[in-house]
Protein backbone atom coordinates (compact mmCIF):
# COMPACT_ATOMS: atom_id res chain seq x y z
CA UNK A 1 0.00 0.00 0.00
CA UNK A 2 2.70 2.35 0.74
CA UNK A 3 3.98 1.71 -2.75
CA UNK A 4 0.81 2.77 -4.06
CA UNK A 5 0.64 5.72 -1.84
CA UNK A 6 4.43 7.07 -2.66
CA UNK A 7 2.94 6.61 -6.51
CA UNK A 8 0.39 9.01 -6.00
CA UNK A 9 -2.48 6.25 -6.60
CA UNK A 10 -5.48 8.30 -5.37
CA UNK A 11 -7.76 4.91 -4.57
CA UNK A 12 -5.01 4.09 -2.13
CA UNK A 13 -4.70 7.32 -0.70
CA UNK A 14 -8.50 6.83 -0.04
CA UNK A 15 -8.24 3.26 1.70
CA UNK A 16 -4.89 4.46 3.75
CA UNK A 17 -7.18 7.22 5.10
CA UNK A 18 -9.48 4.97 6.12
CA UNK A 19 -7.24 2.49 7.32
CA UNK A 20 -5.33 4.86 9.88
CA UNK A 21 -8.91 6.13 11.04
CA UNK A 22 -9.79 2.43 12.22
CA UNK A 23 -6.89 2.75 14.87
CA UNK A 24 -5.67 -0.78 14.10
CA UNK A 25 -2.57 -2.06 14.53
CA UNK A 26 -1.66 -2.52 10.84
CA UNK A 27 -3.20 1.45 10.80
CA UNK A 28 -0.33 2.24 13.24
CA UNK A 29 2.15 0.96 10.96
CA UNK A 30 1.28 2.52 7.81
CA UNK A 31 0.78 5.91 9.62
CA UNK A 32 4.82 5.23 11.01
CA UNK A 33 5.90 4.76 7.78
CA UNK A 34 3.61 8.05 6.25
CA UNK A 35 4.90 10.33 9.37
CA UNK A 36 8.58 10.43 7.81
CA UNK A 37 6.98 12.52 4.85
CA UNK A 38 6.01 15.01 7.16
CA UNK A 39 7.13 18.40 6.76
CA UNK A 40 7.02 18.16 2.93
CA UNK A 41 3.77 20.14 2.31
CA UNK A 42 2.66 23.50 2.93
CA UNK A 43 -0.67 23.47 5.24
CA UNK A 44 -2.72 25.85 5.13
CA UNK A 45 -5.25 26.43 8.21
CA UNK A 46 -8.39 28.24 6.95
CA UNK A 47 -10.81 28.86 10.09
CA UNK A 48 -13.38 31.30 11.39
CA UNK A 49 -17.11 31.30 12.29
CA UNK A 50 -19.88 29.58 10.37
CA UNK A 51 -21.11 31.52 7.69
CA UNK A 52 -18.00 33.05 6.80
CA UNK A 53 -17.64 31.19 3.59
CA UNK A 54 -15.13 29.33 4.29
CA UNK A 55 -15.78 25.43 2.00
CA UNK A 56 -16.35 28.18 -0.92
CA UNK A 57 -12.93 29.82 -0.22
CA UNK A 58 -11.35 26.66 0.31
CA UNK A 59 -12.24 25.29 -3.11
CA UNK A 60 -11.34 28.69 -4.37
CA UNK A 61 -7.81 27.95 -3.41
CA UNK A 62 -7.65 24.54 -4.39
CA UNK A 63 -9.32 25.43 -7.68
CA UNK A 64 -6.26 28.22 -8.05
CA UNK A 65 -3.17 25.58 -6.90
CA UNK A 66 -4.51 23.16 -9.69
CA UNK A 67 -4.19 25.84 -12.42
CA UNK A 68 -0.67 25.88 -11.03
CA UNK A 69 -0.24 22.26 -11.90
CA UNK A 70 -0.01 21.33 -7.62
CA UNK A 71 -1.77 18.28 -6.00
CA UNK A 72 -3.92 19.37 -3.07
CA UNK A 73 -5.24 17.78 0.08
CA UNK A 74 -8.33 19.23 1.64
CA UNK A 75 -8.95 17.90 5.99
CA UNK A 76 -12.22 19.41 6.57
CA UNK A 77 -13.10 19.38 10.20
CA UNK A 78 -17.36 19.13 10.06
CA UNK A 79 -18.61 20.18 13.82
CA UNK A 80 -21.93 19.57 13.14
CA UNK A 81 -21.35 15.56 12.44
CA UNK A 82 -21.56 13.34 15.27
CA UNK A 83 -19.22 10.63 13.74
CA UNK A 84 -16.58 10.98 10.33
CA UNK A 85 -19.14 8.72 8.20
CA UNK A 86 -22.07 11.53 8.63
CA UNK A 87 -19.32 13.79 6.83
CA UNK A 88 -19.75 11.74 3.57
CA UNK A 89 -22.18 13.10 1.91
CA UNK A 90 -20.73 16.42 2.16
CA UNK A 91 -17.59 15.18 0.30
CA UNK A 92 -19.58 13.82 -2.30
CA UNK A 93 -21.49 17.32 -2.72
CA UNK A 94 -18.27 19.00 -2.38
CA UNK A 95 -16.04 16.86 -4.64
CA UNK A 96 -18.60 17.32 -7.45
CA UNK A 97 -16.27 20.80 -8.42
CA UNK A 98 -13.32 18.73 -8.86
CA UNK A 99 -15.34 15.63 -10.80
CA UNK A 100 -12.57 13.49 -12.59
CA UNK A 101 -9.20 15.72 -11.13
CA UNK A 102 -7.58 13.37 -9.01
CA UNK A 103 -5.38 16.34 -7.81
CA UNK A 104 -7.92 17.19 -5.23
CA UNK A 105 -8.31 14.58 -2.81
CA UNK A 106 -11.07 15.93 -0.20
CA UNK A 107 -11.79 14.34 3.68
CA UNK A 108 -14.02 15.04 5.62
CA UNK A 109 -13.98 14.35 9.87
CA UNK A 110 -16.41 15.33 12.76
CA UNK A 111 -14.93 17.47 15.16
CA UNK A 112 -16.40 15.06 18.08
CA UNK A 113 -16.05 11.74 19.23
CA UNK A 114 -12.28 10.64 17.13
CA UNK A 115 -10.48 8.38 19.27
CA UNK A 116 -7.09 10.52 20.85
CA UNK A 117 -9.07 13.65 19.60
CA UNK A 118 -9.76 15.30 16.70
CA UNK A 119 -6.67 17.14 16.22
CA UNK A 120 -4.52 13.82 16.70
CA UNK A 121 -6.63 12.65 13.79
CA UNK A 122 -6.70 15.16 11.38
CA UNK A 123 -2.68 14.92 11.66
CA UNK A 124 -2.64 11.48 11.40
CA UNK A 125 -5.42 11.98 7.96
CA UNK A 126 -2.57 15.00 6.67
CA UNK A 127 0.61 12.54 7.15
CA UNK A 128 -1.06 10.25 4.89
CA UNK A 129 -2.06 12.78 2.27
CA UNK A 130 1.73 14.04 2.55
CA UNK A 131 2.99 10.62 1.97
CA UNK A 132 0.90 10.45 -1.26
CA UNK A 133 2.75 13.24 -2.28
CA UNK A 134 0.10 16.31 -1.76
CA UNK A 135 1.95 19.43 -2.17
CA UNK A 136 -0.49 21.48 -0.78
CA UNK A 137 -3.06 20.38 2.41
CA UNK A 138 -5.60 22.78 3.62
CA UNK A 139 -6.82 22.13 6.72
CA UNK A 140 -10.49 23.77 7.06
CA UNK A 141 -12.53 24.33 10.24
CA UNK A 142 -14.70 26.62 12.12
CA UNK A 143 -12.65 28.45 15.27
CA UNK A 144 -15.19 27.83 17.83
CA UNK A 145 -14.18 25.08 20.00
CA UNK A 146 -10.92 24.33 21.46
CA UNK A 147 -10.87 21.41 19.31
CA UNK A 148 -10.87 23.51 16.18
CA UNK A 149 -8.09 25.79 17.57
CA UNK A 150 -6.07 22.19 18.05
CA UNK A 151 -6.83 21.74 14.56
CA UNK A 152 -5.14 24.75 13.28
CA UNK A 153 -2.04 24.27 15.19
CA UNK A 154 -1.59 21.50 12.69
CA UNK A 155 -1.33 24.54 10.26
CA UNK A 156 2.13 26.33 8.73
CA UNK A 157 -0.26 29.44 7.70
CA UNK A 158 -3.42 29.94 9.27
CA UNK A 159 -5.85 32.08 7.59
CA UNK A 160 -8.43 33.59 9.47
CA UNK A 161 -12.39 34.61 7.29
CA UNK A 162 -14.17 37.07 8.84
CA UNK A 163 -17.42 38.32 6.79
CA UNK A 164 -18.51 42.18 6.90
CA UNK A 165 -21.75 42.90 9.76
CA UNK A 166 -20.44 40.18 12.03
CA UNK A 167 -19.20 42.63 14.72
CA UNK A 168 -20.63 40.54 17.63
CA UNK A 169 -19.64 37.50 16.19
CA UNK A 170 -15.99 38.05 16.14
CA UNK A 171 -16.21 38.05 20.54
CA UNK A 172 -17.70 34.66 20.30
CA UNK A 173 -15.41 33.32 17.99
CA UNK A 174 -12.94 30.92 20.81
CA UNK A 175 -9.91 32.98 22.52
CA UNK A 176 -7.00 32.29 21.19
CA UNK A 177 -7.52 32.07 17.08
CA UNK A 178 -7.38 35.74 16.53
CA UNK A 179 -3.79 35.52 18.24
CA UNK A 180 -3.08 32.59 15.75
CA UNK A 181 -4.07 33.98 12.46
CA UNK A 182 -1.19 34.81 9.74
CA UNK A 183 -3.09 36.20 7.70
CA UNK A 184 -6.85 37.77 7.62
CA UNK A 185 -9.49 37.62 5.45
CA UNK A 186 -12.92 39.62 4.76
CA UNK A 187 -14.64 37.30 2.70
CA UNK A 188 -17.73 38.47 0.98
CA UNK A 189 -16.32 41.96 0.60
CA UNK A 190 -18.70 42.95 -1.95
CA UNK A 191 -21.26 43.54 0.62
CA UNK A 192 -21.41 46.65 2.53
CA UNK A 193 -19.22 47.07 5.96
CA UNK A 194 -16.36 45.19 4.41
CA UNK A 195 -14.23 48.55 5.58
CA UNK A 196 -15.62 48.29 9.43
CA UNK A 197 -14.54 44.76 9.50
CA UNK A 198 -10.98 45.78 8.24
CA UNK A 199 -10.83 48.57 10.82
CA UNK A 200 -11.46 46.38 13.97
CA UNK A 201 -8.83 43.73 12.91
CA UNK A 202 -6.31 46.39 12.55
CA UNK A 203 -7.85 48.04 15.64
CA UNK A 204 -6.97 44.64 17.22
CA UNK A 205 -3.67 43.95 15.49
CA UNK A 206 -2.57 47.33 17.64
CA UNK A 207 -3.79 45.96 20.52
CA UNK A 208 -1.80 42.36 20.29
CA UNK A 209 1.81 42.25 20.38
CA UNK A 210 4.03 42.02 17.10
CA UNK A 211 4.92 38.32 16.19
CA UNK A 212 8.31 37.94 15.42
CA UNK A 213 8.19 40.79 13.31
CA UNK A 214 5.02 39.36 10.65
CA UNK A 215 1.70 41.52 10.77
CA UNK A 216 -0.54 39.92 9.40
CA UNK A 217 -1.91 40.95 6.72
CA UNK A 218 -5.88 41.77 5.78
CA UNK A 219 -7.04 40.87 2.29
CA UNK A 220 -10.44 41.44 0.69
CA UNK A 221 -11.85 38.33 -0.90
CA UNK A 222 -15.29 37.27 -2.51
CA UNK A 223 -15.41 33.54 -2.78
CA UNK A 224 -18.50 32.88 -4.75
CA UNK A 225 -16.44 34.55 -8.06
CA UNK A 226 -12.79 34.16 -6.42
CA UNK A 227 -12.12 37.34 -6.48
CA UNK A 228 -9.12 37.88 -4.23
CA UNK A 229 -7.71 34.59 -4.06
CA UNK A 230 -4.40 35.41 -6.11
CA UNK A 231 -3.49 38.25 -3.26
CA UNK A 232 -4.56 35.72 -0.23
CA UNK A 233 -2.47 32.96 -1.44
CA UNK A 234 0.25 35.29 -2.07
CA UNK A 235 -0.16 36.30 1.21
CA UNK A 236 0.14 32.81 2.58
CA UNK A 237 3.01 31.78 0.67
CA UNK A 238 5.32 35.02 1.92
CA UNK A 239 4.07 34.26 5.31
CA UNK A 240 5.84 30.56 4.77
CA UNK A 241 8.50 31.84 3.27
CA UNK A 242 9.06 34.47 6.54
CA UNK A 243 8.68 31.78 8.42
CA UNK A 244 10.66 29.20 7.21
CA UNK A 245 13.34 31.79 7.11
CA UNK A 246 13.03 31.88 11.11
CA UNK A 247 12.83 28.10 11.58
CA UNK A 248 16.81 28.38 9.65
CA UNK A 249 17.92 31.36 11.54
CA UNK A 250 16.44 29.73 15.25
CA UNK A 251 18.98 26.56 14.28
CA UNK A 252 22.01 28.41 14.91
CA UNK A 253 24.48 28.54 17.26
CA UNK A 254 22.15 29.81 20.28
CA UNK A 255 20.13 26.83 19.45
CA UNK A 256 22.45 24.39 18.40
CA UNK A 257 20.04 20.89 17.47
CA UNK A 258 17.08 23.47 17.61
CA UNK A 259 17.15 23.15 21.48
CA UNK A 260 14.71 24.66 23.53
CA UNK A 261 12.60 24.27 26.82
CA UNK A 262 9.52 22.33 25.83
CA UNK A 263 7.96 22.00 28.83
CA UNK A 264 8.18 20.96 32.54
CA UNK A 265 6.13 17.82 33.28
CA UNK A 266 4.35 17.97 37.02
CA UNK A 267 2.90 14.97 38.30
CA UNK A 268 -0.52 15.64 39.94
CA UNK A 269 -2.86 13.33 41.75
CA UNK A 270 -6.12 14.87 40.04
CA UNK A 271 -5.59 17.08 36.84
CA UNK A 272 -9.40 18.91 37.46
CA UNK A 273 -8.22 19.61 41.06
CA UNK A 274 -4.47 20.86 40.12
CA UNK A 275 -5.55 23.37 36.96
CA UNK A 276 -7.11 25.46 39.82
CA UNK A 277 -4.00 26.98 40.61
CA UNK A 278 -2.37 27.33 36.96
CA UNK A 279 -5.22 28.61 35.99
CA UNK A 280 -5.58 31.16 38.81
CA UNK A 281 -2.32 32.18 37.67
CA UNK A 282 -3.71 33.23 34.16
CA UNK A 283 -2.74 30.17 32.27
CA UNK A 284 -5.30 28.12 29.86
CA UNK A 285 -5.26 23.99 29.41
CA UNK A 286 -4.64 24.08 25.53
CA UNK A 287 -4.90 20.69 25.18
CA UNK A 288 -5.87 17.18 27.15
CA UNK A 289 -4.81 13.82 26.13
CA UNK A 290 -4.68 10.42 27.46
CA UNK A 291 -1.39 8.41 25.92
CA UNK A 292 -2.72 5.14 26.55
CA UNK A 293 0.71 3.33 26.18
CA UNK A 294 1.80 5.73 29.15
CA UNK A 295 -1.12 5.24 31.23
CA UNK A 296 -1.25 8.94 31.99
CA UNK A 297 -3.96 11.74 31.17
CA UNK A 298 -2.05 15.00 30.32
CA UNK A 299 -3.23 18.60 30.15
CA UNK A 300 -1.11 21.23 28.47
CA UNK A 301 -0.94 24.77 29.88
CA UNK A 302 1.51 26.58 27.17
CA UNK A 303 3.53 29.43 28.99
CA UNK A 304 5.81 31.54 26.64
CA UNK A 305 7.41 29.61 24.38
CA UNK A 306 7.23 26.54 26.68
CA UNK A 307 4.46 25.05 28.35
CA UNK A 308 3.57 23.09 31.90
CA UNK A 309 2.39 19.34 31.51
CA UNK A 310 -0.09 18.02 33.78
CA UNK A 311 0.24 14.67 34.67
CA UNK A 312 -2.15 12.43 36.23
CA UNK A 313 -2.03 8.13 36.58
CA UNK A 314 -4.66 6.45 34.71
CA UNK A 315 -3.84 3.78 36.56
CA UNK A 316 -1.73 3.08 39.64
CA UNK A 317 0.96 0.83 38.04
CA UNK A 318 2.05 3.38 35.87
CA UNK A 319 5.40 5.27 35.94
CA UNK A 320 3.66 8.54 37.25
CA UNK A 321 1.37 6.24 39.35
CA UNK A 322 4.77 4.81 41.18
CA UNK A 323 6.12 8.22 40.93
CA UNK A 324 3.26 9.56 43.01
CA UNK A 325 3.26 7.04 45.44
CA UNK A 326 7.25 7.18 46.01
CA UNK A 327 7.74 10.71 45.73
CA UNK A 328 4.01 12.20 45.76
CA UNK A 329 3.01 15.09 43.74
CA UNK A 330 5.74 17.38 42.41
CA UNK A 331 8.07 18.10 39.48
CA UNK A 332 8.52 14.76 37.28
CA UNK A 333 10.68 15.71 34.43
CA UNK A 334 11.80 18.46 32.15
CA UNK A 335 11.35 18.38 28.18
CA UNK A 336 14.21 19.62 25.81
CA UNK A 337 12.93 20.14 22.45
CA UNK A 338 15.65 19.11 19.21
CA UNK A 339 15.18 18.91 15.57
CA UNK A 340 16.47 15.42 14.37
CA UNK A 341 15.44 13.65 17.55
CA UNK A 342 17.11 10.05 15.63
CA UNK A 343 20.34 11.69 15.44
CA UNK A 344 19.91 12.83 19.25
CA UNK A 345 18.69 9.53 20.54
CA UNK A 346 21.72 7.88 18.54
CA UNK A 347 23.84 10.62 19.37
CA UNK A 348 23.27 9.79 23.38
CA UNK A 349 22.96 6.34 23.22
CA UNK A 350 26.89 6.70 21.19
CA UNK A 351 28.28 8.41 23.94
CA UNK A 352 26.88 6.12 26.48
CA UNK A 353 24.43 8.56 28.25
CA UNK A 354 21.69 6.10 30.38
CA UNK A 355 18.59 6.32 28.46
CA UNK A 356 14.57 5.83 30.14
CA UNK A 357 13.67 4.73 26.55
CA UNK A 358 14.49 1.91 24.51
CA UNK A 359 13.00 3.80 21.67
CA UNK A 360 11.70 6.63 20.02
CA UNK A 361 8.10 7.04 21.09
CA UNK A 362 5.08 8.23 19.98
CA UNK A 363 2.96 10.28 22.43
CA UNK A 364 0.48 13.39 22.93
CA UNK A 365 -0.13 15.34 20.10
CA UNK A 366 2.02 12.90 17.94
CA UNK A 367 5.13 14.68 19.11
CA UNK A 368 7.84 11.90 19.20
CA UNK A 369 10.20 11.70 22.27
CA UNK A 370 12.06 9.58 24.59
CA UNK A 371 13.27 9.73 28.45
CA UNK A 372 17.23 10.08 29.57
CA UNK A 373 17.91 8.63 32.80
CA UNK A 374 18.59 11.09 35.97
CA UNK A 375 21.93 9.41 36.08
CA UNK A 376 22.88 10.71 33.14
CA UNK A 377 21.78 14.25 33.76
CA UNK A 378 22.57 15.19 37.43
CA UNK A 379 19.25 13.48 38.78
CA UNK A 380 16.60 14.91 36.67
CA UNK A 381 14.36 12.78 34.24
CA UNK A 382 14.55 14.86 31.11
CA UNK A 383 12.35 14.16 28.03
CA UNK A 384 13.35 14.45 24.42
CA UNK A 385 11.08 15.19 22.46
CA UNK A 386 11.11 16.03 18.38
CA UNK A 387 8.73 17.17 15.77
CA UNK A 388 6.98 14.74 13.66
CA UNK A 389 9.09 15.77 11.37
CA UNK A 390 10.42 13.29 8.28
CA UNK A 391 14.21 12.79 9.65
CA UNK A 392 17.36 12.75 7.02
CA UNK A 393 15.24 14.59 4.40
CA UNK A 394 12.32 12.99 2.29
CO1 LIG B 1 6.38 15.41 28.98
Amino acid sequence: MMERLRAGDVRALARAVSVVEDGAAIGAELLAACRKFVGSALRIGVTGPPGAGKSTLVDQMARWLRAEGQSVGVVAVDPSSPYTGGALLGDRIRMQGFAGDDGVYIRSMASRGATGGVSRAAADVCAVMEAAGRQTILIETVGVGQDEVDVIGLADVTVLVLVPGMGDEIQSLKAGVMEVADVFVVNKSDRGGAELVEQEIVAMQGLATERDGWVPPVVRTVATTGDGVRELMEAVRRCAAEKGGRRVRLGDAARPHGLRLDHLGVAVKSIAAARGFYEALGLTVSHEETVEHEKVKTAMLPLGESRIELLEATEEDSTIGRFLVKRGEGLHHIAVHVDGIDAMFARLTAKGMRLASDAVRVGAGGHRYFFVHPASTGGVLLEIVGDAEPEGGV
